[in-house]
Parts: structure tokens; C-alpha cells; sequence
């Protein structure tokens, strides 16, 4: 049978490791110009099919879980860093009640009550770090400087773990969590990817900090079980604690300390990522960044000037924040690349690519499949000035932006189903910042809450300003901003 063209490469084992992995963007469009949507590339011995653009995307994502498997994809990533028994450690239907229990915590009375902590974490936060001193001193001529990641960073654990993770973990955050957290992140890395065991020091800190932080929580649960701790209504840990599999078994303390973990770990890199990336956007357009703050004033002042706190309703209906954090998502989705590894031959559809009429190809097993929503979102074919961050894009309500962001939001509500036999299905949108079908994200209200509470919280304080926004760095998991990335900021009158 035929098999997609492959990437020309000089090197034979090691293939198109450079090219694709310091700008993948570019790699991709590039291959795409030569070979069309459909392309083998190697990466280290590995045989990498990807499939462009919106019809791409719904052939991976929305392929059978069975076929297009991500646990063989991810489990040698993914399971030392979370641990056994959970998420790719387990058969997807084992891991889809997993992120049913997940969907539980995240209940809208939840995510109510996260908006307040979240903006209170926020306000201590420029109270005290060290960055924010010319904010502390009160003097509103003082302009100072913050390192838009670092400082992401630093408050999307903040927030996630006083939310989310709950007090013990909060607590433990000013203490030696923060250092323990930092080893395993070490071990969450494209090296740990591509070589799942090399005699490393960053492997071994890994290794032993899973350990440490797996032995927190399940001493956090067992506490709580005992009945030594209160006050956690609102936590993941509370919730995962009262749910049980569909043969009435309850989750196992490891189990809810190992998907604490995934959680953690799937909500640090991509919430902070964005936010700092919108921040650094909004620093850099003072119209964007006026309205979005007359658009806190118009909706949230009190009589005397001040402003009073959002709601989760209020927030998700922002006009200017959300179109913020859409187009923020779209020209930075954090993950470029999702894979799958394929367990079967498996034909290609002729109208996504073929050989010749009337011939189809076929992806070998053994092969990785891989979606890139990036490539669909920064498709000049589709958007206008595709690489040009313009949250306005968004306002039509016939246009590009504003069509796609509909075809995605149908079918998640239409087609997925988290429940028994749950249906996996594909999107066509070329907006799929979240990934699409059986593996999408389930912390997308979370992230929007997180990230559009810690944005207005910031804007309600200070006035941000930078000449330029940084470029990317793709050499880690998640797409960062490169250095320099400092933000200017003063406090407002
Ligand atoms: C899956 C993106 C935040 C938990 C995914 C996927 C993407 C994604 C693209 C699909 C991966 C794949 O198909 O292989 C994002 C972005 C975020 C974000 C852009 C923030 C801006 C979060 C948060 C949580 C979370 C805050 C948890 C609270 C998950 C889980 C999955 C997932 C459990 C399912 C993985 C699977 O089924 O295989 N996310 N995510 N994510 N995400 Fe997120």
C-alpha cells in the first residue's frame, strides 16, 4: 500500500530532529508547501505522519481511540511524572471515568468560589513579591519591571493550588512543595519524550520527587479521612474522595494523589504560558489595553469608584477579556504538536490526501500520527493577517474567528460524552486550542476563569507597557515567550 511522502533528511536516525524541533511552525508549512497535508517526517528513529489543517485535526483526533492510541503515545512521558494507575497508565476507558471524576470537582458551584481566591492570591501576590516593589511603594509616577513568565509562573501555582489543589497544598507552596514541584516539572520535558530513561540527574530528581509529592497527598487524603482537616467544599481532592468507579470501587489514595498530580502538571505550563502571553500582548497595544480596562470599569464599578469583584457568570461574559484570551489561544496554542500512536494500518481518506485518483495511502502501525492546531490557526488561507495578534477579530459575528470558535463549541457539547461508551468525535474546526474528541481538555473553564481573573486583577492595578512582544522558544513541552520578556508596569491612580 503507499505511504505518505517522507521528509527528505539527511541524517537517518535522527531525520528532521533540528528542523522540527526549533520552529515547528515553520517546519510544518514548509513540508506542507512540498508534500501537501499529509507527510512523514523522522524524529530519532520515530516515524511521525502528521496530518494538516482542520480536515487533519478531525482525522487524528477524531480518529478510534483503539487505533490512534495515546497512551502508547505518552505513557513513558507522562507516568513517571504522575504515577502509576492513572490517566496513560491505564486503558482509555479506565482513564475517560478518571476525567469524569475530574469534571465533577470542576462543577460551576466550584468554580464559583474560585474566582474571589483567585483574585485575593493575586492581590497578595503584588503586595509581596520582590518584582512588584515600585507597585508597593504607592507612588503612581514609579514605573517598574516584571518578567511576564516568571511572574505567570509563580501565580498560576499560587492560584491553581489555593483553588483546585486546596489548603494543604496551598500551604505547602510556601514551604518545600515549591522545590519538590520544580524537580518533577524537570522531568516533564521533549528529552524526557524522546528518551524515556537516560542515566540523567534530572531523571533520578525526577524520580524522587514523584515519590515526595505522591506521599504528600496520599498523607493530605488520609489526614482528611481521619478527620484531622475541614473546610476543602470546594477541592478537587474532596471531590475525587467521594467518587467510585463503575463497578462500585472507590478510588485508591495513590490513585487521587497520581491525578492530583496529571492535574497539576496539565494546568501549570499551559494556563501560565498563556497568561504571560497575553499579558506581554496587551503591554504592547495601549488600545487593547485601555478598553480592557474601561471595560472592568463599565462593568464593575461601585458608586464610590472602586471596583467590586466579578462574578464566574459576569467573567465568562466579557466581550473584550474573552476575545483576549481566544486570540491569545490562537496565535499561542501551548501545545503545537499532539500525537497519537498508531496500533494498526490505517487508511487515509482521499479527500484529506491520495496519491493519485482513485488510490488511497495508508499510516502503518508503528508509525505516531500528529495534529497540529497551530498550523489550522495561523493558516493565512483561513485567517486574515493570520499571524497578527488582533483579539478584535473576534467581535464579527460572521466572520472567520467567531464560525470557528462555534463549529468547536458544537461539537464538544453535541458529541462528547465522558459517560459509559462515551462516542469519540472529531472536530473539523481549524480553531482547537483545547485539542478535539475522546482526549479534549476538561480544564477549559478553569483555565478562562484562572486566566481572565488573574488578567483583570492585574489590569484593575496597574498600567503595563513593552515595545515588544518575544518570540518563541519551542524547545520546551509548551511554547514560551524568549527572553527578554519584562513587562513595564506602574501603579494606577
Ligand atoms: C487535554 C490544552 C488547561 C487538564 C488537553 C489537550 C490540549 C489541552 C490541547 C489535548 C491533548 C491531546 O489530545 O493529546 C490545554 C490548554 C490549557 C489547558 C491550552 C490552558 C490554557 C488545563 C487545565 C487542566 C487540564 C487547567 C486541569 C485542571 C487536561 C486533561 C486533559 C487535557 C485532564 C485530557 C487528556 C486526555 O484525555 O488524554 N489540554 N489545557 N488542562 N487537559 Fe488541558
Amino acid at each position: 500500500p503507499n505511504e505518505p511522502p517522507v521528509v527528505f533528511h539527511w541524517l537517518p536516525i535522527i531525520g528532521s530532529a533540528a528542523g522540527y524541533g526549533n520552529d515547528p511552525l515553520n517546519f510544518f508549512f514548509k513540508c506542507r508547501e512540498k508534500y501537501g497535508d499529509v507527510f512523514t517526517f523522522i524524529l530519532f528513529g520515530r516515524r511521525i505522519t502528521v496530518a494538516l489543517g482542520s480536515k487533519g485535526n478531525n482525522f487524528v483526533l477524531g480518529g478510534k481511540s483503539i487505533v490512534f492510541n495515546a497512551e502508547d503515545a505518552y505513557t513513558h512521558l507522562t507516568t513517571p511524572v504522575f504515577g502509576k494507575d492513572v490517566v496513560y497508565d491505564v486503558p482509555n476507558e479506565i482513564f475517560m471515568e478518571q476525567k469524569k471524576f475530574v469534571k465533577v470537582g470542576l462543577s460551576t458551584d466550584n468554580l464559583r468560589a474560585y474566582v474571589g481566591m483567585i483574585e485575593e492570591e493575586v492581590e497578595e501576590f503584588l503586595r509581596t513579591d520582590t518584582a512588584f516593589s515600585a507597585f508597593q511603594s504607592g507612588d503612581v509616577n514609579e514605573w517598574g519591571q516584571f518578567d511576564a513568565l516568571k511572574a505567570l509562573q509563580a501565580i498560576t501555582i499560587l492560584t491553581a493550588s489555593k483553588t483546585l489543589q486546596g489548603q494543604e497544598v496551598r500551604e505547602g507552596m510556601d514551604k518545600s512543595f515549591a522545590e519538590i514541584y520544580n524537580d518533577l516539572d524537570g522531568g516533564f520535558t521533549p528529552l524526557n519524550f524522546l528518551f524515556p530513561n537516560l542515566p540523567l540527574p534530572s531523571y533520578r530528581k525526577r524520580d524522587i520527587a514523584h515519590k515526595k509529592i505522591s506521599d504528600f497527598y496520599v498523607n493530605i487524603i488520609q489526614q482528611r479521612r481521619n478527620g484531622s482537616t475541614t473546610d476543602h467544599e470546594h477541592d478537587m481532592i474532596a471531590a475525587l474522595m467521594q467518587q467510585n468507579y463503575r463497578d462500585g470501587r472507590p478510588l485508591k489514595d495513590h490513585e487521587i494523589a497520581h491525578i492530583m498530580i496529571a492535574l497539576l502538571m496539565a494546568g501549570q505550563h499551559t494556563s501560565s504560558a498563556t497568561g504571560s502571553w497575553a499579558l506581554l500582548h496587551i503591554a504592547e497595544r495601549p488600545d487593547i489595553s485601555e478598553a480592557l480596562y474601561q471595560e472592568q470599569v463599565k462593568y464593575f464599578s461601585n458608586p464610590d469608584g472602586t471596583l467590586r469583584s466579578m462574578t464566574f457568570e459576569e467573567l465568562r461574559q466579557l466581550p473584550i477579556m474573552d476575545s483576549i484570551i481566544r486570540e491569545t489561544l490562537r496565535i499561542h496554542p501551548p501545545i503545537h504538536s499532539i500525537m497519537r500512536y498508531v496500533r494498526d494500518d490505517m487508511p487515509i481518506p482521499g479527500t484529506l490526501a491520495a496519491p493519485q485518483k482513485d488510490s488511497t495511502y495508508v499510516v502503518p502501525k508503528g508509525h505516531y500520527v500528529l495534529a497540529s492546531p497551530l498550523v489550522s490557526q495561523l493558516d493565512p488561507q483561513i485567517w486574515k493577517d493570520a499571524d497578527k495578534w488582533e483579539p478584535t477579530r473576534w467581535s464579527d459575528p460572521e466572520g472567520v474567528a467567531a464560525q470557528a470558535y462555534k463549529t468547536y463549541e458544537d461539537a464538544q457539547g453535541e458529541k462528547i460524552d465522558y459517560g459509559f461508551g462515551a462516542v469519540s468525535k472529531g472536530t473539523e474546526s481549524p480553531y482547537q486550542p483545547f485539542g478535539a474528541g475522546k482526549h479534549r481538555c476538561i480544564g477549559e473553564q478553569f483555565a478562562y476563569l484562572q486566566l481572565g481573573t488573574i488578567i483583570a486583577t492585574i489590569v484593575r492595578h496597574m498600567e503595563i507597557k513593552i515595545d515588544q512582544v518575544p518570540e518563541h522558544n519551542y524547545h520546551t513541552m509548551i511554547t514560551l515567550p524568549k527572553t527578554p520578556r519584562m513587562i513595564s508596569y506602574r501603579r494606577r491612580k
